[in-house]
């Protein structure tokens, strides 16, 4: 799933490079990343990105090793449920007995070893039941950002992994509630990946998406005429209910399962994010770029094209800049560029 806008990244991430097409940490863009943590466990041409026509340019210039049919871009995004329901299409057209797994972009996980391991656990299980298998992460703080998973009794040990039944999924839950469950010692974090059979998914999204499942009926229906993708999808894709799949299935669901991630894994969401990833100095202030500190502490600074930013006497800032564009930014209140980027785009 590489459609997202990555709008908690400008002005470095823009809707035709958002941050997945971004080296935001590491030297390769997440994207590449996360196939390329995928060599060894899928051959290439099993390897599916779903993006959107603004972003598939781009997509294919950091995904060379794939294969171009199976670089497919949305007319419009419609937010993760559609996705999955487009991938579910193209995965059934080559194999309906397959099982998939639907991963984000913009993971960062360096122990790629253990991540191919979990996966190829979920992979087993759901080959062997109808289950929508999930991975969970060992929450450490009360996010709202993330969806929460409460474990029930452990239904099967698979290669020495427990895979837990699921009480409840919740989606970005408030933060009283997130605090609730973090306490409870009950929740895992959604890792935003999902492993079932295509019969599987398909069965979900009829359930609890009858009308999302018609749009995507059709659009089989002209795969299977022979029609070509690209005008097939401008024509019909529009029109599917616009949904992430956190709410419109695992909320849903009552045949969801889960087992630990047992790597490393951070969901590099915000600029403040960059701060687990690249050492500060002294007085806590990361520079990713060019930077001179005054009497400064623990300030953000990401400068790019040979820009120098010196600051005096401030602290938590976030400051950004790029060719043609500025963020300046209170470390408190990164949450909230995302609002900015949609008032710019409201001016212009
Ligand atoms: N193709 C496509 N189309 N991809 C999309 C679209 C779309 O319309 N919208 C988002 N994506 C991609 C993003 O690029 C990202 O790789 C992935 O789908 C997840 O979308 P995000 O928008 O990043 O979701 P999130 O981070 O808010 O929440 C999800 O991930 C969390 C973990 O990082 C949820 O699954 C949460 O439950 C989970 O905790
Ligand atoms: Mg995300």
């Amino acid at each position: 799933m590489a459609g997202g806008k990555g709008e908690r990244f400008w002005p470095a991430s823009r809707l035709a490079r958002p941050k997945h097409l971004l080296p935001i940490v590491g030297e390769k863009p997440m994207l590449t990343q996360t196939i390329d943590r995928l060599v060894g466990l899928l051959p290439a041409e099993n390897i599916i990105v779903i993006t959107n026509s603004e972003q598939l340019e781009g997509v294919r210039e950091v995904c060379p090793m794939l294969p171009e049919a199976n670089i497919v871009a949305e007319p419009v995004g419609r937010d993760t449920a559609a996705a999955v329901g487009l991938a579910m299409l193209l995965v059934k057209e080559r194999n309906p007995a397959a099982a998939m797994a639907m991963l984000p972009a913009d993971a960062l996980i360096n122990d790629a070893d253990s991540y191919q391991s979990a996966l190829d656990t979920a992979f087993k299980v759901a080959e062997s039941s109808p289950s929508l298998v999930t991975l969970g992460v060992q929450p450490t703080e009360p996010a709202t950002g993330y969806g929460y998973i409460q474990c029930g009794p452990v239904k099967d040990v698979i290669d020495n992994r427990d895979i837990f039944t699921v009480r409840q999924f919740k989606e970005k839950p408030d933060l009283e509630t997130a605090k609730l469950y973090l306490q409870s010692g009950e929740y895992f974090w959604n890792a935003g990946m999902f492993v079932w059979s295509v019969e599987t998914i398909s069965a979900a999204l009829a359930e609890f998406t009858p009308v999302l499942k018609q749009g995507l009926d059709e659009i089989e229906a002209g795969m299977k005429a022979g029609k070509e993708l690209v005008p097939l999808l401008s024509e019909l894709y529009p029109n599917l209910e616009k949904i992430s799949v956190d709410f419109a299935i695992m909320e849903k669901a009552k045949n969801v399962m889960t087992l630990a991630a047992t790597f490393d894994w951070d969901d590099v969401g915000a600029w403040p994010a960059i701060e687990r990833h690249f050492p500060a100095d002294r007085a806590g202030n990361v520079n990713k770029g060019e930077a001179r500190f005054l009497e400064c502490s623990n300030n953000i600074v990401v400068a790019g094209d040979k820009h120098l930013v010196a600051m005096v006497g401030v602290e938590d800032l976030i400051v950004v800049t790029t060719g043609d564009a500025t963020l300046i930014c209170a470390k408190d209140k990164a949450e909230k560029i995302k609002a900015m980027v949609r008032k710019l785009g409201e001016e212009e």
